[in-house]
């Protein structure tokens, strides 16, 4: 019998049964090249293209400003991530890219964007493709093709286009890593290595893209925060809110007229429920779905007048829009041949790629909102269905394909919106988007969803923050007063406080029950100002994402996860598939505070998994922990948020509760402090309003808490940086919480 090499190998391969470096395998017949362009870009950012680029569109030609290269340029300068040869690709004959970067066997990846579903993305496929909803598998709201490892690196696939995405799922017959094959079913003497497993680790991550050209680009850092925060610094840093976006957001019913918003918010006012932003939803427009972005005059007679009778009360108005054009709007002739080959809900689908159709857009727009006093939009069905959306194969008069317009729609909107509309003007903005993408870290709008799972929504507050993107767990309604509490908890820990009442009509206090903990929460948020804005100051400045997942703590570790061992059954698990439930609902708000919230319909109990490091109760100061899990309730906390703060914090508040942000301004504060020796933080402050800052119109004050030769402590307050206005009052008080 002749053996050839690969059956030969196969008998070594038995005797040998565990995972091994095989040395059969021959790396000179694999079809796959190494890629040797990678560039240094950055401290820490590489970049390699391959295939042909041309006509491909990238997320960074979207990105709201270039790579920050004077703060990337003050990092360390890891290494290179891969060993020379280890990153692979393949041009396949009909010139589609396919690309293979190695992991190692412990490793785990996250990230992919805003997944409802859960952080951890080792060991799946998915499909990374805007979509509405957001069941998993990749399709989502903002499915950014970017990840982080555990090992300290990032990975962003940086080519307008689908993307299917083989995450250690799948093994090459020329890795030397694969693991020993067993014998599903071997007779009783036969030992085998492990289980039978339905799904054997892979050792890389696969792609291949729909496309002649992948820009690839990696990023290392000293920690997956530092990743992180390089990937949004290279995507021009991260959006810098104007204060009034932190403060409360109310939506008010689609249909709603002048007088009936008038009302609503003269109630918030009597019932002392802070208010800073109202969102009128579609009836706003004479048509809506597809829009004129023309007023509806029976319901808004002098859109001007009411809008500056708003503002003279401190109130923003955004407006909803979805971006496809009716007959009856004026724009329509003339947009007609600069719109795609599709229509959505009978609009035609304007190229924002066109320079022409960007300008007759923003101009209607500035001649009737901007001008008027009108704050930002919600830009709405950007993401939308296949069902509802321009198919794959639509045509664009700028040639940009149909797929890459689908990837791109939501990022080309705030790009044009922000640069065209706000910025150009020197006018802060903050609105939402329900779709997004890669390299939209510098955007001030915020993702939703007509999704509506509690547990969800929290776990997009983390993966969100993976991502260069903003997430609301927006409120709309609840099937009790507990849960609205539990809701109305969770959104004011969020990039945006919002209740969106389109639909149900609800407002803050419509659950008599909870009225009193929820005014609570609104007014809470409202003292965070300083904190949540200096926190948004370093999203801008240093990357570093306001919001964010556990994962990115230090001390954290691992998620706390469970897992489900995979049971036999023919009719529904034929191949004994487990399952892994993560945990991913607790996050940080802020460099020093966890929350915790309360959760599913009635939860008024949960556990917490307390990082490394001391962890104080943020009302009592008490010491609750460090390094393990523990029980909190809803009772013990008088139906409070749980909140915890960090070995060391120090914490700038308003020293009581405003209720718009416009009277922050000047405002006195509290410092809290929480820990055992010493703190410190940065508050920043300019004028909250404008792009001045860029120019680098701002103030910083360092606070610094030490204990002093008593025994007590002592907040020393100084002025490191003094070239813009100052926003908030002196500190009032130092209240040193530790207990
Ligand atoms: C939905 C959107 C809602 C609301 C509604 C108005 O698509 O998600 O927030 O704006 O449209 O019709």
């Amino acid at each position: 019998m002749v053996r050839t090499r690969s059956s030969l190998c196969a008998v070594l391969g038995a005797i040998v049964l565990m995972v091994v470096s095989n040395p059969c395998q021959a790396a000179d017949l694999s079809d796959l090249a190494a890629i040797e362009t990678w560039q240094n870009m950055a401290p820490g950012v590489w970049k390699a293209e391959l295939g042909n680029m041309q006509g491909e569109l990238r997320y960074t030609d979207l990105a709201a400003a270039g790579p920050r290269l004077e703060r990337l340029n003050q990092l360390s300068k890891p290494d290179f991530p891969f060993a020379p040869g280890q990153t692979t690709h393949l041009v396949t004959r009909d010139d589609k890219v396919m690309i293979r970067i190695p992991t190692g066997a412990d490793e785990k990846l996250y990230g992919f964007g805003l997944q409802l579903d859960g952080i951890k993305k080792s060991r799946k496929i998915l499909t990374l493709n805007v979509d509405h909803w957001s069941k998993g598998g990749g399709r989502t709201h903002a499915p950014v093709p970017f990840y982080i490892s555990s090992k300290g690196y990032g990975v962003f696939f940086n080519t307008a286009r689908f993307l299917k995405i083989y995450n250690q799922v799948g093994n090459r017959k020329d890795s030397p890593h694969n693991p020993a094959e067993v014998d599903r079913n071997p007779p009783k003497d036969e030992k085998q290595p492990g289980p039978w497993l339905a799904l054997p680790p892979g050792d890389a991550v696969e792609a291949q893209i729909n496309g002649t050209g992948l820009e690839v680009l990696v990023f290392a850092g000293d920690s997956m925060l530092d990743v992180v925060s390089r990937y949004n610094l290279y995507n021009g840093g991260g959006a810098l809110p104007p204060l009034w976006g932190l403060g409360f957001w109310h939506r008010v019913h689609a249909r709603f007229n002048a007088d009936q918003t008038r009302e609503e918010l003269e109630q918030f006012e009597e019932k002392d429920f802070p208010l800073d932003v109202i969102g009128l939803e579609p009836g706003w427009m004479t048509k809506s779905y597809p829009c004129t972005f023309e007023w509806q005059k029976k319901r808004f007679p002098d859109p001007e007048a009411f809008t500056q009778e708003l503002l003279g009360k401190g109130i923003r108005l955004n407006l909803w829009e979805n971006p496809y054009i009716s007959k009856y709007s004026r724009m329509y002739d003339e947009m007609y041949p600069l719109s795609g080959s599709h229509m959505v809900w009978l609009g035609i689908v304007p190229d924002y790629t066109l320079p022409k159709a960007r300008k007759l857009l923003t101009d209607q727009h500035h001649q009737d909102h901007i001008r008027i006093g009108i704050s930002g939009y919600k830009i709405d069905e950007v993401d939308g269905y296949d069902f509802w959306l321009w198919p794959d194969h639509a045509t664009f008069p700028s040639g940009v394909s149909g797929e890459a317009m689908r990837q791109s729609y939501g990022l080309l909107m705030q790009n044009m919106l922000y640069n065209d509309l706000f910025k150009k003007r020197n006018v802060r903005t903050y609105g939402l988007v329900r779709g997004s993408n890669g390299a939209a870290s510098g955007y001030p709008f915020v993702i939703y969803s007509d999704s509506y799972g509690h547990a969800q929504y929290i776990t997009g507050l983390s993966t969100a923050s993976l991502g260069g993107i903003l997430w609301t767990p927006e409120a709309r309604s609840a099937g009790s007063g507990r849960e609205w509490l539990n809701r109305m908890q969770t959104v004011c820990f969020s990039p945006m406080a919002k209740l969106n009442a389109w639909s149900s009509g609800k407002k803050p206090w419509s659950y008599g029950d909870v009225t009193d903990p929820v005014r609570d929460v609104i007014k809470l948020r409202m003292r965070f100002l300083p904190y949540l804005y200096s926190a948004f100051a370093d999203y801008h400045f240093k990357g570093v994402p306001a919001i964010r997942a556990m994962i990115l703590e230090d001390g954290f570790g691992e998620l706390d996860s469970q897992t489900i061992e995979g049971k036999l059954d023919s009719e529904t698990n034929p191949y004994a598939m487990g399952k892994i439930i993560e945990k991913t609902d607790q996050f940080m708000f802020g460099p020093s505070i966890m929350v915790a919230p309360f959760y599913e319909r009635q939860a008024t109990k949960r556990k917490v998994q307390l990082p490394a490091g001391n962890w104080y109760d943020f009302y009592t100061g008490e010491f609750v922990g460090n390094n393990k899990t523990i029980t909190v309730t809803a009772e013990d906390l008088d139906d409070r948020i749980p909140l915890f703060a960090k070995e060391g914090a120090v914490v700038p508040m308003l020293t009581e509760a405003v209720n718009q942000t416009d009277q922050a301004y000047g405002h006195p504060l509290e410092v809290r402090f929480y820990g055992k020796t010493e703190g410190h933080c940065t508050l920043y402050e300019d004028d909250g309003k404008t792009f001045n800052y860029e120019k680098g119109q701002y103030r910083t004050r360092e606070l610094t808490i030490r204990k002093n030769q008593a025994g007590g402590f002592k907040l020393t307050e100084k002025v490191t940086r003094d070239t813009g206005p100052a926003l908030f009052g002196p500190v009032e008080e130092l209240k040193v919480m530790t207990r």
